[in-house]
């Protein structure tokens, strides 16, 4: 069984996913960690974002084992970093493949990110498109950030924020969009134990 979960930025989708896959019992990947991952390398050797050929080769030899465990890859600066390097088309190609294939030996899989529904997995059993306001989005955004101790604007946030969905909806390649197929599940007002029961209600309707 593949649920697919996809949305914008801060909209719940890490937080639902893992919960359902708790739940469940399936394997688990956030998606996203594979283009911050490939951002970080870049920086690294301080390669510029613009470098289509580089991000490329970056992503075709990317090594995907531990991408949950390095801290380095959080944050809004790597979520925009890695919105410059998701836009190039082969590096969306080159981490394919590992989308695919992922949590076959598992007896199901979540996998969340932008593009799961309709390009990665479309064919999930379940597919949820998770939103939110922005103005929600943000003060979450917020007080993650207070929370691990470090300095935030909340405008500054927002703005990031909505830099960040204008240009993953508006790139020609994989936009974020929800499928034809997708459940739409506005978390703007639901915490997440909340959203939880919502996407678990969707989910067990679609159970085979
Ligand atoms: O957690 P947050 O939604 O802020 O970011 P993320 O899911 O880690 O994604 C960071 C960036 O990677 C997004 O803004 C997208 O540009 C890109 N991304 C993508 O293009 N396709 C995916 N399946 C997942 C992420
Ligand atoms: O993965 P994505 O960027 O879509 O969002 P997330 O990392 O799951 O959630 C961002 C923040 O919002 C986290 O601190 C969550 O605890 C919080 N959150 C919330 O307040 N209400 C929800 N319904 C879902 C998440």
């Amino acid at each position: 069984m593949i649920i697919a979960i996809d949305g914008p930025a801060a909209s719940g989708k890490g937080t639902l996913g893992k919960r359902l896959a708790e739940h469940y019992g399936f394997a688990h990947l956030d998606t996203g960690l594979l283009y911050r991952a490939v951002a970080r390398v870049l920086m690294d050797r301080n390669i510029p974002l613009a470098d289509r050929e580089a991000a490329t080769e970056v992503a075709l030899n990317l090594d995907v084992s531990h991408l949950e465990d390095d801290s380095r890859l959080r944050g809004a600066a790597m979520g925009e970093a890695a919105s410059v390097v998701s836009a190039y088309q082969p590096v969306r190609n080159a981490l394919l493949a590992f989308q695919r294939g992922f949590g076959a030996q598992a007896s199901g899989a979540v996998l969340d990110g932008r593009d799961i529904g309709t390009v990665v997995r479309p064919d999930a059993d379940v597919k949820l498109f998770i939103t939110a306001a922005p103005e929600e989005r943000a003060r979450r955004r917020h007080r993650e950030l207070l929370g691990r101790g470090e300095q935030a604007e909340y405008e500054r946030i927002l703005e990031d924020i909505r830099r960040r969905d204008e240009r993953d909806m508006n790139r020609s390649t994989a936009p974020l969009k929800a499928a034809a197929d997708a459940v739409t599940l506005d978390t703007t007002h639901l915490d997440p134990d909340a959203a939880f029961q919502e996407a678990l209600k969707i989910v067990e309707a679609k159970r085979p």
